[in-house]
């Protein structure tokens, strides 16, 4: 939430660090500023998104200079409450991502000592408590005040005339890029692959302190060697290759995540810690949540023993059963909820397990193993290939609990995802385009694909969506059926499809645009639908990642139909680090 970035080298430090905020707005786009340390710290800050630019900023002097894209926590989107964060001398800088718990305490007692405050933010406090301890050595003055502040945190903070950034962290991630007589700090590791390939992934209660020549690095007081990680995620991976939006570069890449992720899975071993297992219980958000509602469907299906599925947000107000798996899914690793249920989990005796996309994330490190998915950088707020990733994650698991029972689909299932790119919308994104409401209904694991159609809808377009459970819909939500409420029905050829055509009638009795997602072929329901889309014919798990594709292009083209913000939709962060 909030996206940092440090520059300490031979070049100017700020068009760099300009073009490594715009590579992490996505994680945060209500205001932006970068401070350049030459002689004096000069800041400039402003309401609004890096992509829209700030006359003068390029021509700032100055080598060593950090800066910050954010999304508002504490205090309104505004000039004033963008970081960096000043001392009362304008001595001091800081950028942060994460909340200081305990700032509102810290703010009485340092305005008690005369300090001025100039935002509402709970970053403030940092610089001005700095400010009490800095005399010359900013990393002491750092390891000095963080004892002080609860919360969580990555931070980077230059001092004027000094030519070295610091940066610490805890449960916020912050990764270090080693340059060429260069080094870099960012949230994240993709606006690092321009200048290096070679990355430091900081561990909780590290600081580091960064120059042109080295980084030097303490924990608790005492040096220590982090490893040095080489990523293989390439620039191009992550620009937009000419699509007009990252979200829809990123469908399209779904057919070689999914085998590509199948592809390096059985390469591997398989994770000792799923040996025996008798039960499982998985723990995650938003999108990630209803790929794992999937897995249980799947787990269930064919390996005979239950799955649990728990929203991370609720899982600290649950009880796993004993010697349960607990499996945390997250694309990014650093989604809140979700490190605070696998802690939960680890402290209860659990043994658990990571899904997630980024090497060296914070999950990686809490959880006992780590199956990663390659979908490579997600830019996007909005997740598809991460979900698809997860179920191919998934459908590799089941295969390993099961004995092999999806084996022989696996190596080609993701031909369905590059049918369904070719499916016409046009129909449908008509019907959607002007509805205030819709609801999405599938039964049985398509009752979590509805789930996610009805998310990425309402998260693009704006459209207030539901999904449904499709026989759950009669229980109350047929209230709101009527000619402006379109309703996409998921129906492909499976045992609940016969009950399933009897609600789309019952639907469709209400006055209600249908829109059916069905096998070709399929007289019966090309006559009940207003807009039929048929997918070819295959396996559950094809017609699965097919339906999945088809809902995620309905979204993104309404959203386009619209004119909405695709890959930075109002209000939202891609990756949630608080809770
Ligand atoms: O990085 P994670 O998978 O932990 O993220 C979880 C959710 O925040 C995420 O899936 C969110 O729901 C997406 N923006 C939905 O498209």
């Amino acid at each position: 939430m909030c996206g940092i970035f440090g520059y300490c080298g031979q070049q100017r430090a700020a068009p760099i660090i300009i073009e490594g905020l715009k590579r992490l707005e996505y994680r945060g786009y209500d205001s932006f500023g970068i401070a350049v340390a030459d002689r004096n710290i000069t800041v400039r800050k402003k309401e609004g998104r890096i992509s829209q630019g700030m006359p003068n900023i390029p021509r700032l002097k100055g080598t060593t200079g950090i800066g910050h894209t954010r999304w508002a926590t504490h205090g309104i989107p505004s000039d004033g409450n963008a970081h960096p964060h000043l001392d009362c001398h304008g001595a001091i800088a800081v950028v942060h991502n994460g909340i200081i718990q305990n700032y509102a305490s810290l703010k009485r007692e340092l305005e008690e000592r005369g300090h001025t405050f100039s935002s509402d933010t709970d970053t403030e406090v940092i610089p001005h408590l700095l400010e009490e301890e800095f005399k010359g050595d900013l990393a002491a003055a750092v390891a000095a005040i963080l004892p002080r502040l609860e919360g969580s945190y990555a931070i980077l903070a230059i001092a004027e005339g000094h030519r070295e950034i610091i940066a610490a962290r805890c449960r916020s991630p912050l990764v270090l890029g080693i340059g060429d007589r260069a080094s870099l700090a960012a949230s994240d590791v993709n606006p690092l692959l321009e200048h290096t390939e070679r990355v430091i992934f900081l561990e909780d209660g590290d600081i580091a302190a960064m120059s042109a020549e080295k980084i030097r690095i303490w924990h608790e007081g005492t040096p220590v060697e982090r490893p040095v990680s080489r990523i293989d995620w390439s620039v191009e991976e992550v620009k937009k290759g000419g699509f007009p939006h990252y979200m829809l570069k990123e469908i399209y890449e779904q057919p070689e995540v999914f085998s590509s992720t199948i592809r390096a899975l059985k390469e591997e071993e398989p994770p000792e810690i799923v040996n025996g297992i008798r039960g499982v219980t998985i723990v995650a958000c938003g999108t990630s949540y209803h790929a794992a509602l999937l897995f249980r469907y799947l787990v269930e299906a064919h390996c005979g023993f239950p799955a649990r599925v728990e929203l991370a947000s609720e899982f600290k107000y649950t009880s796993p059963p004993k010697g349960d798996l607990v499996i945390g899914v997250s694309q990014s690793g650093e989604t809140a909820d979700t490190l605070a249920a696998i802690q939960k989990a680890s402290m209860s005796g659990h043994p658990t397990l990571a899904v997630t996309n980024v090497l060296g994330s914070t999950i990686t490190r809490i959880a006992d193993d780590t199956l990663f998915m390659r979908a490579g950088p997600e830019i996007s707020v909005a997740a598809t290939k991460s979900f698809i990733a997860e179920l191919a994650v998934f459908s590799h698991l089941v295969d390993l609990m099961s004995g092999g029972v999806l084996g022989k689909d696996l190596p080609r299932v993701h031909l369905a995802i590059s049918e369904a790119l070719l499916v016409d919308l046009s129909p449908a994104v008509e019907l959607c385009r002007d509805a205030g409401s819709m609801f999405f209904v599938g039964r049985g694991p398509y009752f979590p694909l509805a789930l996610e159609g009805a998310l990425k809808m309402k998260e693009i377009t704006y459209i207030h969506a539901e999904g449904y459970a499709a026989g759950e819909i009669k229980h109350g939500p047929f209230a709101l059926l009527s000619a402006e409420t379109p309703v996409v029905a998921l129906c492909p050829p499976d045992d609940a499809y016969p009950v399933m055509f009897s609600n789309i009638r019952e639907m469709k009795a209400r006055g209600t645009p249908m829109i059916v997602v069905g096998v070709s072929g399929n007289r019966d329901l090309r006559d009940v639908a207003d807009v039929f889309i048929s997918l070819p014919e295959g396996s559950s798990l094809f017609h699965i990642l097919g339906s999945t594709t088809v809902m995620q292009l309905l979204a993104y083209r309404t959203a386009v139909a619209l004119g909405r913000d695709i890959d930075q939709p109002r209000n939202l962060a891609k990756s949630v680090t608080v809770e």
